[in-house]
């Protein structure tokens, strides 16, 4: 199977569950604190390495914190060789989830935004045409490690999250695959209606293929020659975060191993409903064997 790096954020996650998101000027209680692994890079590895792709890990952390999180990644399928000591803070964020699920985050980046140009040099080594290196938009060179890879024959996939105006400014005919939600699309294309943002995007960058979730109403693939609808699985919201990592990494995986995209979409879907049905990041993202038994489950309705 071919092989998927991940270079991106390891972050700890500060997470309040909150009556409401707090409002300018006001001070709340949280119902419920917890800290716990998370950072888009590791999610959408996690969730690939769960869904059964050949994965890599490339971020950096704090040295204090790198056996605490080799102990947690140990489990599972994934190669934190590439995982970098640094002696900078280990990023975090600050995570609100309010009682219908919805969250808000601020992130710190620490160590997150130390990548240097030999991080870059050392993450990629041994990896060339064949592989897919799937970046996010939480540490710092992204411009660099795309133009890097690229120049490696890599296939490369962006998800542009959190969504910055100097995206807008990256090399974006580089990317092969975009994993996009509907602000993502909104920041890339400047369209506000999904079918719009895809034109858009298309017309822009014609040989790339874009995914663009759209929360409760699904998600659509869209290639020059394809269009493919996915309608969302219906679950009671616990906590949203990571749900759209969750979807990136199952279909991601589901690419890897060769299946339809439209059956890609589908098992993505319905594991980030699993993931939202569960409080957490990185320890909401189901095993592959939970997402096969709600997929069935759901067919047979
Ligand atoms: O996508 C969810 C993630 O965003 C959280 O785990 C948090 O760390 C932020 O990076």
């Amino acid at each position: 199977m071919n092989r998927i790096l991940v270079f991106g954020s390891v972050n700890l996650d500060h997470t309040y569950e909150v009556p409401h998101i707090v409002r300018p000027g006001e001070t709340i209680s949280s119902t419920v604190y917890r800290t716990a692994w998370g950072g888009k890079g590791l999610n959408q590895a996690i969730a690939l390495a769960k869904a059964g792709a050949s994965t890599f890990l490339t971020a950096q952390i704090s040295e204090a914190d790198i056996s605490a999180l080799a102990d947690f990644c140990a489990p599972l399928h994934l190669d934190i060789s590439r995982v970098y000591p640094v002696p900078f803070p280990t990023g975090h964020a600050m995570i609100q989830v309010d009682a219908a699920g919805q969250n808000c985050i601020v992130v710190t980046a620490g160590a997150n935004s130390k990548i240097t140009p030999e991080t870059i040099r050392n993450a990629l080594e041994g990896f060339g045409a064949g592989d897919m290196l799937l970046l996010q938009n939480e540490i710092n060179l992204v411009l660099e490690i795309l133009r890097s890879a690229k120049a490696k024959g890599i296939r490369v996939v962006l998800n542009p999250s959190p969504c910055t105006s100097e995206i807008t400014r990256w090399p974006l005919e580089c990317v092969d695959i975009f994993l996009l939600n509907e602000a993502e699309g909104l920041a890339l294309s400047g369209e506000t209606e999904p079918e719009n943002m895809l034109s858009a995007l298309l017309d822009r960058y014609p040989a790339a293929q874009i995914v663009l979730t759209l929360g409760e109403k699904g998600s659509i693939f869209a290639s020059s020659t394809q269009r493919i609808s996915v309608t969302a699985c219906r679950v009671q919201a616990v906590d949203t975060t990571a749900a759209g990592d969750t979807f990136t990494g199952y279909f991601l995986s589901g690419l890897l191993r060769g299946a339809a995209v439209e059956e890609a979409m589908k098992l993505a879907s319905c594991a980030s409903a699993i993931a939202v049905s569960r409080p957490g990041a990185a320890q909401s993202i189901p095993e592959l064997y939970e997402v096969q038994a709600f997929f069935e489950e759901n067919a047979a309705k």
